[in-house]
């Protein structure tokens, strides 16, 4: 059967009211359909027109605009936007994108001025500028809710500091630590997180209003102005980099898959604590599922899902930096592909985040259980070598063979450590004496474990403190 050749045939439309001049025609309907981006693009109306606002403000400022243009331009934005929140706003698939859908709507409801507001503009800069306003605006939130995890993970911190858990590596018990410690690490890496999300705001926060289309304009602009009245720092240097930069989406995204695969770890030690085997924590019934045929299941799904958006986030930087890797300078249809990435893992990130934070914040620990494995498999056997480097100034490699010898005689045993006599313990090192029992606890093990950024409960009591004087609520940050 013959197939019609889509991208031959011709929407039998007016060409584009926007930019169809040249143009007899309008789009065959599958170019309309690649072209548009307001399904989507729609998300940055309000930093589309706070650009507008203080583009306008701008041009009347520089005498390139009447002030009577310039308010009823005002007036006009100040509707447009009305409508948009109220839902009232007729988006157009015809109009592309969320820049001549505000405009041509501005040019409905004020005429003649309406066409006057992008003088020594380009949607190139426009957008660049919009979805700068926008990343700028997710890490102000963004930020404050990693702020409130780190809240709910150091109150869990001091409630469990004296809590003791096995330390694993490999996954085997490994050493006994406390449950605020481990929770603790935690804090730390959404710190990190915190901080990479503020660099990328301050790297961001120069505006490329005033490049126009990619050499910057003719007109008496000052751009300054512009930068100023949106809270940058600065207007960008280079008019070609200020339109085809999108080091900062890249950057967010960056900073995002960071943060979603430390929520993705965690995610995945709550999974696992939770599991019948281990029964480490419970989570609350907020934050679990049941099963529709197992009655008794209560399934960790909210730690689940935010495990596996992971893929989605980091999805989205590949995308990202793919799309950029190829383009000239300077602007390229391909850049209108970054928002849709951009958008998804936001907004994965940001539910993970606020997941994370529910579950943390209602999650019971069961100490006992929790004891028991720690002090199960031999888990204090560091402790008596260390004790034989300490008391008897054994080598510690010797130390490490002699306690060897004695972990292979208690397990053959089947008996704990502290279950050996004084008499089977010096008979492979006859320098032993009672006090080594003193060591042979879990309790005894990590409260000695003091160094600097260690697990004793009076460091988790001390970093708790610590934690949040170093990690406040909110950072300061030039906002709008
Ligand atoms: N919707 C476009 C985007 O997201 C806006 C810029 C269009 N510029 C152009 N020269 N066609 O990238």
């Amino acid at each position: 059967m013959a197939r019609k050749n889509t991208t031959a045939r011709v929407v039998k439309s007016r060409s584009n009211t926007m930019w169809g001049g040249r143009y007899k025609l309008g789009p065959a309907e599958i170019m309309e359909r690649i072209n548009a981006s307001i399904g989507f693009d729609r998300r940055l109306y309000a930093q589309d027109i706070a650009g507008s606002l203080a583009h306008a403000d701008m041009l009347v400022a520089q005498g390139i605009l009447t002030a009577k243009d310039g308010r009823a331009i005002r007036r006009g934005l100040l509707q447009v936007r009305a409508e948009i929140e109220s839902g009232r706003f007729k988006f157009s698939t015809k109009l592309e994108d969320i820049h001549f859908n505000v405009e041509a709507r501005l040019t409905e409801l004020i005429g003649q001025a309406g066409g006057r507001l992008h003088t020594a503009r380009s949607r190139n800069d426009q957008v660049a500028l919009d979805v700068r306003l926008w990343v700028r605006d997710t890490i102000d939130r963004l930020e404050p809710m990693l702020a409130d995890l780190q809240a709910a993970l150091i109150d869990r911190a001091e409630e469990y500091a004296a809590t003791i858990m096995p330390g694993f590596t490999h996954l085997q018990t490994a050493q006994p630590i406390t449950f605020g410690h481990h929770l603790m690490a935690y804090v730390e890496m959404f710190g990190r997180d915190r901080s990479r999300l503020a660099d990328c705001r301050v790297r961001l926060n120069e505006s490329p209003l005033g490049a126009a289309a990619l050499a910057g304009s003719p007109h008496p602009i000052d751009p300054r102005h512009t930068a100023r009245a949106l809270g940058f720092d600065r207007p960008m240097a280079n008019s070609l980099d200020a339109v085809s930069d999108r080091d900062y989406v890249v950057e967010f995204i960056a900073a995002a898959s960071l943060a979603a695969v430390h929520l993705s770890r965690l995610s995945e030690e709550i999974v696992i604590w939770c599991s019948a085997p281990f029964r480490f924590i419970a989570l609350s019934d907020a934050f679990t599922t049941g099963s529709s045929i197992m009655p008794q299941k209560r399934n960790p799904d909210a730690a689940e899902l935010t495990r596996g958006k992971t893929g989605r986030i980091v999805g989205a930087f590949v995308a990202l930096c793919t799309m950029l890797k190829g383009l000239p300078l300077t602007y390229g249809k391909d850049m209108q592909e970054d928002k849709e990435p951009l958008f998804d893992a936001a907004d994965s990130l940001e539910l993970g985040i606020a997941a994370m934070a529910g579950m943390v914040r209602d999650l019971k620990a069961n100490p006992a259980r929790m004891r028991a494995v720690a002090s199960a498999d031999y888990s204090v056997a560091t402790d008596l070598a260390d004790w034989l480097v300490r008391e008897v100034g054994l080598p510690f490699r010797q130390a490490h063979h002699v306690t060897g010898r004695l972990v292979g005689i208690a397990a053959d045993k089947g008996v704990d450590l502290d279950k050996l006599s004084l008499a089977e313990m010096r008979a492979v090192e006859s320098r032993i004496d009672r006090s080594v029992y003193r060591v042979l606890t879990v309790e005894a093990s990590v409260k000695a474990r003091k160094s600097l950024g260690g697990t004793a409960p009076a460091n988790v009591a001390r970093a708790v403190k610590e934690a949040r004087r170093r990690f406040p609520g909110r950072t300061k940050g030039s906002r709008r």
